[in-house]
């Protein structure tokens, strides 16, 4: 069934794992994650970047979504993932979405927390959970670029401040990890993450996961980390496996055949995030 995310995340953080957030594009991704889930026996996060409920048409997300958590016996959250709109947060709330982000990154601080607050006074009046982020994550997602230079790690002070000012229930933070995958090997700055977990009231979430060394998402899952966001290390397989098929027959033009080897070769990858973050069997 479709659940808060909050509930996940926090059932999580007491078990010392993390929800692994996957970001997905269409059916076959949607059946990709419900069944890697399924049978980790995993609660699971599905989100959308806006630019995805562009592409795909928010009702049909909405519905498909909430079929997908009603048939599977595990729980499902449906999560809009970097979004700067408080109305396009109103119509995901309105189709089934059950968290959402909202992303005033770009922002000076004191617009951000207006922007922040006022989302969070709506989505909580209907008992809805709200990502917020401080600091900057760097990398490309969706269509935003963020360069190294502006990408901004989050300052602990600053952190404990925007979610009392905004009333937050869960806060992204960047300590080194950046979207997409990275040219050498991300550093991601631990002390930092301590530092911030120490202070802060709320759950943390990781960006930027893919293509971060496993024993750096175990480290950070210890240091308090509770939801963890992959979406290129699914995009990737996708396109690989596609492009596979197509090698094999550049004739090919049955898109069962080529989709359903994308939906495998992602259902596998979705199954070795949920072990990595731990939260096999927490269902
Ligand atoms: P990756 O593409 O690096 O997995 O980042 C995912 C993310 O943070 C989505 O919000
Ligand atoms: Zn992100
Ligand atoms: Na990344």
């Amino acid at each position: 069934p479709l659940v808060s995310s909050l509930e996940l995340i926090k059932k999580a953080k007491e078990k010392k794992v993390a929800i692994a957030a996957f970001n997905i594009h269409n059916l076959e991704t949607i059946q990709a994650v419900i069944e890697g889930a399924s049978e980790e026996r995993a609660p699971v996060i599905i989100q959308t970047t806006p630019g995805t409920l562009k592409h795909a048409g928010i009702e049909y997300i909405g519905v498909i979504v909430k079929k997908a958590a009603d048939m599977y016996n595990i729980p499902v959250a449906l999560h809009v993932d970097h979004c700067p709109s408080f109305n396009t947060i109103v119509q995901c709330i309105k189709n089934n979405y059950t968290s959402v982000m909202i992303d005033g990154a770009n922002l000076e601080y004191e617009e951000n927390v207006k922007l922040v607050k006022r989302v969070t006074d709506m989505a909580h009046a209907v008992g809805i959970q709200v990502e917020g982020e401080i600091g900057r994550i760097g990398g490309v997602e969706d269509d935003m670029f963020v360069n190294s230079d502006e990408a901004a790690l989050t300052i602990p002070s600053e952190a404990k401040k925007f979610v009392e000012d905004t009333g937050i229930d869960t806060l992204a933070i960047a300590i080194g990890t950046a979207h997409g995958m990275y040219k050498g090997e991300p550093k991601l700055d631990f002390d930092r993450l301590s530092a911030i977990e120490a202070i802060v009231d709320v759950p943390l979430v990781l960006h930027g996961a893919s293509g971060v060394p496993d024993d750096s998402i175990k480290e950070a899952i210890k240091r308090g980390i509770a939801k963890i966001n992959i979406a290129t290390e699914l995009k990737n397989p996708m396109a690989e496996a596609i492009a596979g098929t197509f090698a094999k027959n550049k004739d090919e033009n049955d898109p069962r055949n080529y989709m359903g080897a994308a939906r495998e070769a992602v259902k596998e990858v979705v199954k070795k995030k949920i072990r990595l973050c731990g939260s096999s069997g927490l269902a």
